[in-house]
């Protein structure tokens, strides 16, 4: 099972920013052929055809293009393109919203629309950000931001608060490994807000994050508690059976309905207790990356699960 003391897992994540290593691994066919289980393809087409097939069969999605830690500000543009022809697309679906709930939502990273350029880096993704939310206003979709490393979090948080003025709907993601981050999931758990809860992803130091699997699992509990027991919309993503068995229970107790919280799992994990938990009645989110910056991506997935690596490498040697 994984573990976040899994052995591999620190020289995984340090391989995520290696762009050696992305260059070789970009190159290889055999890489391409495992990154599609994880992720639907390069191109628009592709991920619509991955986004109809999910709606066909009763998902909400949330699809995130991908890219982060930009050099410069005309990547951050291409993104917003990307976005903004995405959500053009979204419209031409025509899907309702149901109980309030959308099902149809994009997924950006802040570090993707310049958060951390020089100078005005923040101010930059917050108006590369607007420009999404307006568009996704627009397609009657939703619009999460993603959580990265633990030096983004403040300004993440902040960027967020100045969307949510004009976008109330706009949701952001808190990581249960962090220590700050039951405390924040009590600022966050008002009405109107919504939230999503993971454990995170990324190499952080033992001053800001639990390390081991068992410390990162109770702390996700007890944030879970928190967002249950208050007023705002809580979104569990997690494959972990314990956290979404927790997550159906500590909804019961706290009277929510199947339409107060989400499950969110990623494309390509386990996709039969996705559609599992859809027949239940539950949302199911599943979140959908596209594009062809899909390097750190990859290895934060193969990072989590020594079993991904396992198949990673028989592929590369053969056998
Ligand atoms: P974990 O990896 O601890 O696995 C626990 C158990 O789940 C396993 O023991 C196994 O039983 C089961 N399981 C997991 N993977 C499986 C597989 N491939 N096949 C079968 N069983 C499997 N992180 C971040 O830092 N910022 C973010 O914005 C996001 N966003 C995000 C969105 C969504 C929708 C998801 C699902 C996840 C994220 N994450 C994230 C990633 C998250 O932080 C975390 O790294 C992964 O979800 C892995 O943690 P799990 O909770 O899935 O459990």
């Amino acid at each position: 099972a994984f573990t976040l003391s899994n052995p591999a897992r620190p020289v995984l994540l340090a391989a995520a920013r290696s762009e050696r290593l992305e260059r070789m691994l970009s190159r290889s066919k055999i890489t391409r052929s495992l990154v599609s289980r994880f992720i639907p393809g390069e191109a628009e087409e592709a991920v619509m055809e991955a986004v109809g097939r999910l709606l066909a069969a009763g998902h909400a999605i949330s699809v995130d293009y991908l890219g982060e830690d930009i050099s410069h500000p005309e990547e951050a543009d291409r993104t917003v393109a990307a976005y903004v022809s995405l959500l053009e697309a979204y419209r031409r679906l025509e899907v309702p919203a149901t109980d309030g709930v959308s099902r149809l939502e994009v997924s950006i990273k802040l570090s993707a629309l310049g958060q951390s350029l020089p100078g005005d880096g923040e101010a930059l993704a917050l108006r590369n950000a607007r420009t999404i939310c307006a568009a996704a206003e627009t397609a009657g979709a939703w619009v999460n931001v993603d959580a990265e490393d633990h030096t983004t979090t403040d300004s993440t948080l902040g960027i967020v608060r100045e969307l949510r003025k004009d976008f109330p709907s706009v949701a952001t993601v808190l990581q249960a490994y962090l220590h700050r981050t039951e405390a924040d999931c009590r600022d966050l758990a008002g009405a109107g807000s919504r939230i999503r809860l993971c454990k995170g992803a990324y190499k952080e130091p033992a001053e800001v994050a639990f390390q081991g699997k068992e410390d990162v699992d109770a702390a996700y509990l007890r944030c879970l508690k928190v967002l249950m027991e208050g007023d705002g919309y809580p979104m569990v993503a997690s494959h972990d059976p314990r956290i979404i068995e927790a997550a159906q229970s500590y909804a019961r107790e706290a009277g929510r309905s199947p339409h107060d919280f989400e499950i969110q799992m990623l494309y390509g994990i386990r996709p039969e207790e996705q559609d599992r938990l859809v027949g239940e009645g539950l949302t199911m989110r599943t979140y959908v990356p596209f594009g062809d910056d899909w390097y750190g991506y990859f290895m934060r997935r193969l990072a989590e699960r020594p079993a991904n690596l396992v198949f990673f490498l028989r592929s590369l040697v053969g056998r």
